[in-house]
Parts: structure tokens; C-alpha cells; sequence
């Protein structure tokens, strides 16, 4: 029993839905329950076919429910949803993602979670086709765009043999997350900022069919978008690359460094902070061929030209509410190029990293940056993108309320 849990005391609802990993929420309960917290189980009808009510008594903390009618209590509902700090909804199907997304309110759960004021955590687990479904990855949205916590589920086996994305997260992930929402570490640090990010490599036109492009995968500025909209910002993300519905971000998609300037220069000025994670080509072609360059016309000469640099542009037009970050991706010398970055381009941050490693930079989803700002500079361990991503919105934030840059407290 671990006293100094975040969750000790703390009042958590478990719904559990009808799904083969409906097991797992057994081992869910005792750990919450092993920090200290008073955990309710709510078992829907369905899951009933999965487990039994019996194993949640046994190792719960809390009397089993599984129906409207079946407690002295006329209205366990809204008792629950009043009482509770926190709902875990695991496994969350297909079918209560649905039902909990479009308000019904046909059981003891879901109108718990009408009725609830509580933060809810979905833990979703299905299978494969079932979670690429277009009605989940809308349901999906919805409940991000409600502020709901979303726990995707995890790639491994599945039910009946197959393998694919599906699997109920690790417990330990689901624990860490319930615990931030304890902790302050989702607190809405972001809360009223508008905040506009870039993502993914830009493509610079030859003819109508070839580019000139490079290697990023746009995971670190959809991760940067993603945690600044869990942090409670209104966020627009500027992306070459196709980013998850399920997110439930504002997305304007584009191409060449050029749509790229014109997206964010008519965003920027109302934005209270910009992340320019993209990896903007520097140089595009002066002429690009309307028609398909022949091969029987031999190899072309390909003139080049400077691209507008959105990041110098951005430094020079910052307003004063306003924070701007840029990156830099090396593969040497990373804190000199940083700085220089830095002091060229009136940023306020530089994300450096080293696109050399193995484990960091492009493509992969984990990284390790260093964060250079004026006067000193904060190495971060390797971590998930998403990790990062938080780790430098946090003290950018912080920094930038310290500095009066933004008036609010946060
Ligand atoms: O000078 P370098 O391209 O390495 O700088 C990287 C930073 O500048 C990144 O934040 C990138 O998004 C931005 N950049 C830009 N416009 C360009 C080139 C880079 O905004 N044309």
C-alpha cells in the first residue's frame, strides 16, 4: 500500500465493458486498489459474459454493481457520478464508446457517465477493424473534443488468433495516466492559449510527379499539437502529413514550404505560441514543369531557389504575447547550431536534435532533445515523442509566464 499515491483516498468508478479483455480490469482494480484509492466496479451486462461479479467482490474495495435496480439505492447513478473523482472505463468497447459518445443512458454506466462531472478515462480494446471503424475514430474524437482522457489501445494479439492494433493498454500505463490526472500533470497549463504547430517534411514540386523531399515523419509536431490540446489550448496544426482523425485536432493540410508560409502567416500574429516543428525544405525548384519531365529527354537541370523561411519570418513579425519555438535538426555541434538558430531567427526556443541517432529525430517515436534558449539550455532524456512534447510545452509555459510574457498565471 503505497500512502503517497496520488490516487490514495480517491474515489475511482471502474466500468467495465463486454470484451475478451475484460480480465484485465480485474488486475486494473487491485492495483488502484493497492494505492489506496475506493474503487467502485460498475459491470455491464455484457461484460457479465466475460467475468464474473464474484472476482471484483473478492478483490474490490467497493460493492459490485451491475444494474440500476439492484442496490436499497434508487438512484446509484447519480450517487456514483456525484461522488466519483475519477471514472475508468476498461476494457471500453466499440459499443459503450458509442453510447457513451451520443449520450445514451441505458444502464447503470453509462448513466453514471451522463451524470458524471468527474474526469472519465476510456481505455479502448477491440479489434482491429473494429477500432479503424470511421463511427469509433468519430466517437474517438468526440469524447478527446469533450475533454474525455483516451487511452488508445495497444498493437499484439488479439481474440481468435489474429494480431493488429486492439489490445487493452498495459496496466501500468493506464495506472500512470489516472495518476496525472491526480497529479497536476494534466493540468490545463494551455488553458486559453491559441497555439499553432507544424508538422511533417514539405514537398517541393519538379513536374507533377516527383519531389524534392526529406526524411520527417511529422510524429514529433502532431505529438507537440496533441499534448497542447490535452493541456487545454485551441490548437491549429499545419500538416504535410495525414494526422489521426481520432485526435480531434483542427488540421489545415499542405504541401510545399510556400502553402506552409501561407497557412501560418495568416494564423500566426492571434497565437500565443508557435511551435514550428515542420522540417521546411530550404530550397525549391525555380521552375517546376507543368508536365511530366521525360526520360527519353535526359537528365533535367534543376534550378534552385530559396524557399521563404517561416521561422526567420515569424521572429521578425512576433508579437509581444507571443512564444516562438523552432527546431534544429544536426547531426553535430548541437547546441552551437542551436544557438545560432536561435539568435538568426528571434526565437525564443530551439528543439535541437540529433538526426544521427538511432533511437531520435526522424521517423522513430521515441527522441532526445536538448531545449536551448537565451542564457542556458535543458537536455531531456530519450522518451516518447509525446513525452517531449510535454516536457517542453510544461516549461515553456512556465518560462514564459516567469518572463510576463503571458500576463495570466496558468
Ligand atoms: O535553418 P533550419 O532549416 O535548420 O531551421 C530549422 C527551423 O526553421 C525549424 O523550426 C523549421 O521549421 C524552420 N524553418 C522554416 N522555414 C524554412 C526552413 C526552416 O520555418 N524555410
Amino acid at each position: 500500500m503505497s500512502n503517497s499515491s496520488p490516487l490514495a483516498g480517491k474515489r475511482i468508478v471502474l466500468g467495465v465493458g463486454g470484451g475478451i479483455a475484460a480480465y484485465k480490469s480485474v488486475e486494473l482494480m487491485r492495483r488502484l486498489v493497492d494505492a489506496g484509492a475506493f474503487v467502485s466496479p460498475v459491470l455491464t451486462r455484457a461484460s457479465l459474459r466475460f467475468v464474473g461479479k464474484t472476482t471484483f467482490s473478492a478483490l474490490g474495495s467497493e460493492p459490485v454493481r451491475t444494474s440500476l435496480w439492484d442496490a436499497a439505492d434508487p438512484i446509484p447513478h447519480t450517487r456514483l457520478a456525484q461522488q466519483a473523482d475519477a471514472i475508468i472505463l476498461a476494457p471500453a468497447t466499440a459499443d459503450l464508446i458509442a453510447r457513451y459518445a451520443t449520450g445514451i443512458a441505458d444502464d447503470l454506466l453509462t448513466t453514471t457517465l451522463v451524470a458524471t462531472k468527474a474526469p472519465v478515462v476510456v481505455v479502448a480494446a477491440m479489434h482491429t477493424e473494429m477500432w479503424q471503424h470511421p463511427s469509433v475514430v468519430e466517437n474517438i474524437a468526440t469524447l478527446r473534443k469533450r475533454g474525455v482522457v483516451v487511452i488508445e489501445p495497444e498493437v499484439g494479439r488479439l481474440a481468435g488468433g489474429d494480431n493488429g492494433v486492439g489490445r487493452l493498454a498495459a496496466t501500468e500505463k493506464v495506472l500512470a495516466a489516472v495518476e496525472e490526472l491526480f497529479s497536476g500533470g494534466r493540468g490545463q497549463i494551455l488553458h486559453g492559449k491559441k497555439v499553432l504547430v507544424t508538422a511533417g517534411g514539405t514537398r517541393e514540386a519538379i513536374d507533377p510527379v516527383r519531389y524534392l523531399g526529406n526524411r520527417s515523419s511529422g510524429k514529433q509536431g502532431i505529438a507537440f499539437a496533441a499534448a497542447a490540446a490535452t493541456f487545454g489550448a485551441e490548437v491549429t496544426l499545419v500538416s504535410t502529413v495525414p494526422v489521426p482523425e481520432s485526435l480531434g485536432l483542427k488540421v489545415v493540410s499542405v504541401e510545399s514550404a510556400q502553402d506552409m508560409f501561407d497557412a501560418v502567416s495568416t494564423e500566426a500574429a492571434q497565437c500565443d505560441l508557435v511551435v514550428m516543428a515542420a522540417a521546411v525544405a530550404d530550397f525549391r525548384c525555380k521552375e517546376i514543369s507543368p508536365v511530366k519531365i521525360k526520360k527519353s529527354q535526359g537528365a533535367p537541370q534543376v534550378v534552385l531557389e530559396p524557399t521563404p523561411d517561416i521561422l526567420a519570418f515569424l521572429g521578425s513579425a512576433k508579437p509581444g504575447h507571443q512564444v516562438l519555438v523552432g527546431f534544429a535538426a544536426e547531426t553535430g555541434e548541437l547546441e552551437a547550431e542551436a544557438r545560432r538558430k536561435l539568435r538568426e531567427k528571434h526565437a525564443d526556443f530551439i528543439v535541437a536534435n540529433n538526426v544521427a541517432e538511432h533511437d531520435a529525430g526522424f521517423a522513430v517515436d521515441t527522441n532526445r532533445v536538448t531545449l536551448v534558449y537565451e542564457g542556458s539550455a535543458l537536455a531531456l532524456d530519450l522518451a516518447d515523442k509525446r513525452r517531449i512534447a510535454e516536457k517542453v510545452l510544461g516549461f515553456v509555459a512556465e518560462w514564459a509566464r516567469n518572463k510576463g510574457v503571458w500576463k495570466d498565471q496558468g
